[in-house]
């Protein structure tokens, strides 16, 4: 199977979105001159092309593509050619109006900008197989080709009439009779019983809270559904170029996507990355979803996307400042990543994305954007045969699943202020600052590997990953647990309890007898600590330790963290210090080190293979210490014990001692 590497080719592919349909054909000389000046190796084309190959049902215009295939070729510039599927032209809305998506309350989703397709419609569905085929027909065997790229951020739902047939089907398949549907979503609630199959709808805009079984098995189709029309595409491009990698780019930390289920599906995994340049924490976000896609590739990913400057799709949108994208490129690179990319390289003039950045924004050449382009790209071809291809190691796991945040992401839930995704960050981010090397794995995968497992917060897990955490903690793994986990089952049924019975043995726990969850400005007093958003009504088994309780409120005196041997369960959410050394505790246990000690604040180190990448996330002047004698890649400066780093400073060091 093709992957990533035969893309790459021991370099690190730089570059981005390329959409010179754009422009006239003029700019595009000085666009691969340009190109060339910065060290782009790579772009992506056609990622929007679709009325412009397409202009009418049937037609085909490939010149322009064919020109820009062959100047790409011409100056060594590879193509991640995209299938253009994303973005239907207005002739398949005016003509075909079933292939336009509907909203819950029915209304269209109209064409005018993009992404407005039915993922169940059989007749977008035709159209966009057709276009592969010939896109693939043409471009294989066309020396640019490095990488197809399938869609873009496959991100739409659709509630339609040919949804619910759809939908109906994948419900057939799960459940088999009806009976069992009715059992599994608990339709005996509200007199919700199903008589046949036809009168089954996506849950469409209803009176009150809709049922939470049907809302979770539609997330779990909606992804399935837009799976099939990737793999659709994905079939006819790896017929045509069995040796090409394929990818889709995700949406980083989205509840879209099942991505554990689709990056199975990819050779290439890759992602896109937005951090709020804003954001204290961007630094530890882009670490966070780094270690995720690694985690979902097995291995070294693509960063896809990111900004060089500011979005255009946050209320006020500044752009990075100075140095900043180049500490989180490289940070991407530490963490795995062996491409580095923007969307997108030249920024756009007209369109609803004239004020995002581009590697080469509106003030050309001459202008910042451009400037740290041209150093980064120099910068990532000097490290990249040392660093393309190595690996990380990593010896924590957080576990985080898509049915978990699925299921526990409904209306009439005990706390509407429960955010999965904050949860799984706040919790990424006690490890990231304490140096601690992570992956990401999915509840039923192989943990023998790693010392320590944490688990933010599961609310539901079934009954095979609930096995899977006993018997890795019988076979000497330490398990970190977060509050309200393991309450349902695959179906959202309440465990008895509260609580699975296996979890609750495993971790010490007596009785649960309520979840009490908090307000957003409440805290609860524990020894030691303050909990935030969530506490719990516990009472510890007689061979649990507690090694913290409440001190305050209605909970005074009960447990807050327990333990029996290595299984921690945590039953509220730590102030971030407070996690920080609980998981810190944890994880000297189980014999784990930070990857460097003794760091300033503010400065990460991650090892890639024989590499050690130092990279500084704030502004004043720092010393690291590193003991040894190193040649730095990036300057190729010899360092011997230590180096200073000044604001958004990095550092990628080899040691040179024999
Ligand atoms: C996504 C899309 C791009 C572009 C960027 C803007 O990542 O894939 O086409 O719209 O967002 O941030």
């Amino acid at each position: 199977m093709p992957s990533l590497r035969d893309a790459v080719r021991g370099r690190i592919l730089f570059g981005g979105d390329y959409n010179p349909e754009q422009w006239p054909e003029e700019v595009w000389g000085d666009d691969v001159r340009l190109m060339k000046e910065a060290g782009v190796n790579s772009v992506t084309l056609g990622v929007f092309s679709w009325a412009k190959i397409e202009p009418r049902p049937g037609a085909r215009e490939f010149g322009w593509l064919d020109r820009l295939m062959d100047l790409m070729h011409g100056h060594g510039i590879g193509v991640v050619l995209a299938t253009p599927t994303a973005s239907p032209p207005p002739w398949m809305g005016a003509r075909h109006p079933e292939t336009l998506p509907r909203a819950e309350d029915g209304s269209i989703i109209w064409y005018g900008s993009r992404q407005q397709f039915c993922p169940s419609s059989p007749v977008y569905r035709r159209y966009a197989a057709a276009l592969t085929e010939d896109l693939a027909a043409r471009y294989a065997g066309h020396p640019a080709l490095t990488m197809w790229h399938i869609n873009n951020e496959y991100c739409t739902h659709c509630w339609c009439d040919e949804t619910a047939a759809h939908f109906r089907r994948w419900l057939r398949e799960r459940y088999g009779t009806l009976d069992a549907l009715n059992e599994a979503w608990g339709t005996a609630f509200w007199s919700q019983r199903y008589d046949t199959w036809t009168e089954i709808l996506p849950p469409r805009k209803a009176q009150y809270m809709k049922n939470p079984a049907q809302v979770l098995d539609f997330k779990r189709f909606t992804s399935d559904a837009l799976l099939e029309c990737y793999t659709a595409e994905r079939d006819i491009v790896a017929r045509h170029t069995p040796d090409i990698p394929v990818t889709t780019n995700f949406m980083p930390l989205w509840s879209g996507q099942d991505a554990w289920a689709w990056s199975a599906e990819e050779d290439v995994v890759s992602v896109d990355i937005y951090p709020d340049p804003r954001d204290p924490w961007g630094g530890q976000y882009n670490a966070m979803i780094a270690d995720m896609t690694r985690s979902q590739a097995a291995g070294p990913w693509a960063l896809m996307e990111q900004a060089a400057g500011s979005v255009n799709w946050r209320p006020v949108n500044q752009p990075k400042p100075e140095g900043l994208n180049r500490l989180w490129s490289l940070q991407s690179v530490a963490r795995g990543a062996d491409a580095v990319c923007y969307f997108q390289w030249r920024q756009s003039r007209q369109g609803a994305e004239k004020f995002h950045s581009g590697m080469l924004g509106h003030a050309g050449e001459h202008g910042r954007a451009f400037r740290e382009t041209r150093r980064l790209g120099a910068e990532l071809a000097a490290i990249g045969p040392a660093v393309s291809g190595a690996g990380v190691d990593a010896g924590v796991a957080v576990l985080h699943d898509w049915d978990a945040w699925w299921a526990g992401a409904q209306e009439g839930s005990p706390s509407a202020l429960l955010d999965y995704a904050e949860v799984i960050r706040h919790w990424h981010r006690a490890l990231w600052e304490n140096g601690t090397a992570t992956d990401f794995a999915r509840p039923g995968a192989d943990l023998g590997r790693y010392p320590v497992v944490v688990v933010p917060h599961l609310y539901l897990l079934d009954d095979a990953a609930i096995d899977n955490l006993v018997a890795y903690v019988r076979g000497g793994g330490r398990l970190v647990c977060g509050f309200f986990s393991g309450v349902a089952d695959r179906d959202d049924r309440i465990r008895p309890g509260g609580m699975d019975a296996r979890l609750r043995e495993l971790f010490g726990i007596g009785v649960l007898h309520e979840w009490w969850p908090l307000e957003a400005d409440e805290a609860v007093e524990c020894d030691g600590f303050r909990g935030t958003l969530w506490s719990e009504e516990l009472e510890a088994a007689e061979d649990a330790e507690v090694l913290a309780t409440y001190r305050d409120g209605e909970l005074a005196g009960l447990p807050a963290v327990l333990r029996k041997g290595r299984a921690t369960y945590v039953s509220t959410l730590p102030e971030p210090a407070a996690l920080r050394s609980l998981l810190g505790d944890v994880v000297r246990e189980a014999g784990l080190g930070p990857v460097l000690a003794g760091l300033p604040e503010g400065v990460e180190a991650v090892r890639r293979g024989e590499l050690l990448f130092l990279l500084h996330h704030r502004r004043e002047m720092v010393t690291v210490a590193v003991p040894g004698a190193h040649e730095d890649l990036l300057t190729g400066r010899t360092v011997v014990d230590r180096i200073a780093l000044g604001r958004y400073g990095a550092a990628v060091l080899r040691s040179t001692a024999p």
